[in-house]
């Protein structure tokens, strides 16, 4: 995509996850919604761990750092998923990690690590803040920066294709020091947003819940998405034939099955 200059004078020169006030998530909140991929010692975060490498190897082999995360269907796991993800991903990165949720009809990423918030990144679409540091969040003693969303019921696809959002686009890829900067996306059929958000991206994981997720779906999905690049999908609650002894209702080293479509 051609560079354009979006410079302003409210827009900081970079966008640097020392920049973000810090957050410190209360650990029962993190439990309370099995985000796990906090805790290098935690059991649970390993297949989180699988498919941080999966999709390391993937980015470094095509170039792509900005990637959202979708599906077919609602609550396949999308959000659960970029979470524990994105905060695997930064336990091992160089440089920071960004997680950004552009679910903005029914953003959760605040919500779901404990943060109460007034306004997030809907505001800097809305042209009612411009500095976008103050927007996010530096997970204290991580390497992870968290953009979140307080929910908006209408308009969101003219947000999504707004020039703010083109211009939020370019200070995170561009301007700021993250390395790799995944997006908590809507459904792909709920709407028209992540199609619309998808195209300033470099392309997109789809989760597939092993239970609800069709094949008619997957194909469904990549036909809608096209020509937006698909860099994987990720297997979601898949069992694999035997119990979770943590009782999150995935099987060990099987759950999170993280396919290479290429
Ligand atoms: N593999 C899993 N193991 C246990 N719980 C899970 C798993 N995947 C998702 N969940 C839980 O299922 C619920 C729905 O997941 P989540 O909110 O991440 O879905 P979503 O795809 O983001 O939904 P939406 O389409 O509404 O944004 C959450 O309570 C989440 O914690
Ligand atoms: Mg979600």
């Amino acid at each position: 995509m051609a560079d354009r200059d979006f410079s302003s004078p409210g827009v900081r020169d970079l966008l640097r996850l020392a920049d973000l006030p810090l957050f410190t998530p209360e650990r029962a909140e993190l439990n309370s919604h099995k985000l796990v991929g906090f805790d290098s010692r935690d059991i649970r975060a390993r297949p989180f761990n699988l498919l941080r490498s999966s999709l390391s190897k993937k980015l470094k082999e095509s170039g792509f750092r900005l990637v959202g995360l979708t599906s077919a269907t609602p609550a396949a796991g999308k959000s659960y998923l970029s979470l524990n993800l994105a905060s695997s991903l930064a336990r091992v990165a160089e440089q920071p990690v960004f997680l950004v949720d552009l679910d903005i009809r029914r953003a959760s990423v605040a919500e779901e690590i404990g943060l109460t918030l007034d306004r997030g990144i809907e505001s800097f679409l809305e042209g009612e803040a411009d500095d976008l540091a103050a927007l996010g969040r530096h997970v204290d003693g991580s390497e992870l920066g968290i953009f979140p969303a307080v929910r908006r019921k209408r308009n969101t696809a003219e947000l999504l294709a707004s020039e703010r959002f083109a211009q939020m686009i370019d200070i995170f890829r561009n301007r700021s020091d993250a390395a790799i900067i995944l997006f908590d996306l809507p459904p792909a059929f709920a709407s028209d947003d992540a199609m619309i958000s998808l195209e300033l991206l470099d392309g997109y994981v789809l989760v597939v819940d092993s239970g609800k997720t069709t094949r008619k779906h997957v194909e469904d999905v990549l036909a809608v998405l096209h020509p937006t690049p698909c860099v994987g999908t990720i297997l979601n609650r898949y069992s694999g034939g035997f119990a979770d002894s943590y009782g999150y209702g995935y099987g060990g080293p099987d759950y999170g099955k993280y396919y290479d479509p290429s």
